[in-house]
């Protein structure tokens, strides 16, 4: 299996070397995790080793997200110019649902002649963009909306397949973030982590007064990969790992 890099040195090491290529990952963290850092940090570092990448704005807009991250200077805008990063803004796909024919479009556009907001035409525009513009890495921020347009889990289940399906089927390397929803120690699966072929957690605890980031690779389908939990950190140049660190003083090494 070819591995490529995630753009983070010590997170390829916990990978046993990087991502598999064509596969679909999911990045699991709770809001301010650094999930949206990280993803940009592998679109970065895929534009360096001459590999496309697509940005799909699920939830902040594109222009929102380039403005969180400015401070890492990556010069998106510059690589965007380039046409080494391309940003989808699907964040419609969010706004106010009803539900017609069974299909959930946006109420903005019921009586509109605007296209209708679906995750069909959101697999097609995305299928499209990466032909078209020969992409080779996607970063999908956060898949979270897709799930809320349905109530029943087995309309959830069907949508997420189909996005998976469609992404794995594009060939592309895929690195899609998602919101914890439960707590994280005692924290049950969700379906999301199921269904795709690999999930890394990243974790933030409070330890004795003092906030821990700590992330995990806990499933890598093919790949002999560490599943400790290791200290990650924020800083001025992105994501950091220490993949021979403990978390805790009482944690196998
Ligand atoms: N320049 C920076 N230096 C250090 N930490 C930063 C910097 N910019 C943002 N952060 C941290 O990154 C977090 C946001 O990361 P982000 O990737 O947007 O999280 P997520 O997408 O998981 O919600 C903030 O909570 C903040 O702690
Ligand atoms: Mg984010």
């Amino acid at each position: 299996m070819q591995l490529i890099s995630t753009g983070v040195k010590g997170l390829d090491e916990l990978l046993g070397g990087g991502l598999p290529k064509g596969k679909c990952v999911l990045v699991v963290g709770s809001p301010g995790a650094g999930k949206t850092i990280l993803q940009m940090q592998f679109l970065t570092s895929g534009a360096k080793a001459d590999e496309r990448g697509l940005y799909v704005a699920m939830d902040e807009t594109p222009e929102q997200v380039k403005t969180n991250l400015s401070s890492f200077g990556w010069d998106i805008e510059g690589l965007e110019k380039n046409g080494e990063i391309l940003f989808l803004d699907a964040t419609m796909l969010r706004q106010g649902g009803i539900r017609k024919n069974n299909v959930l479009v946006s109420s903005k556009f019921e009586d509109s002649s605007e296209p209708k907001i679906t995750v069909r035409f959101l697999v097609e525009t995305i299928t499209k963009i990466v032909k078209e513009e020969d992409i080779q890495r996607i970063a999908v921020d956060p898949v979270t909306s897709i799930m809320l347009r349905y109530d029943a889990t087995f309309k959830k289940r069907r949508a997420l397949l189909t996005f998976f399906d469609s992404l794995i089927n594009s060939g592309c390397t895929s690195l899609v973030s998602t919101e914890l929803r439960t707590g994280m120690l005692s924290r049950s699966f969700q379906l999301e982590e199921f269904l795709s072929q690999g999930v890394i957690l990243m974790h933030t605890m409070v330890h004795a007064g003092t906030v821990i980031r700590a992330i995990q690779v806990e499933k890598m389908r093919g790949i002999a990969h560490d599943a400790q939990l290791r200290p990650y950190q924020i800083t001025s140049k992105g994501i950091e790992v220490y993949p021979k660190d403990r978390v805790f003083e009482s944690q196998p090494t």
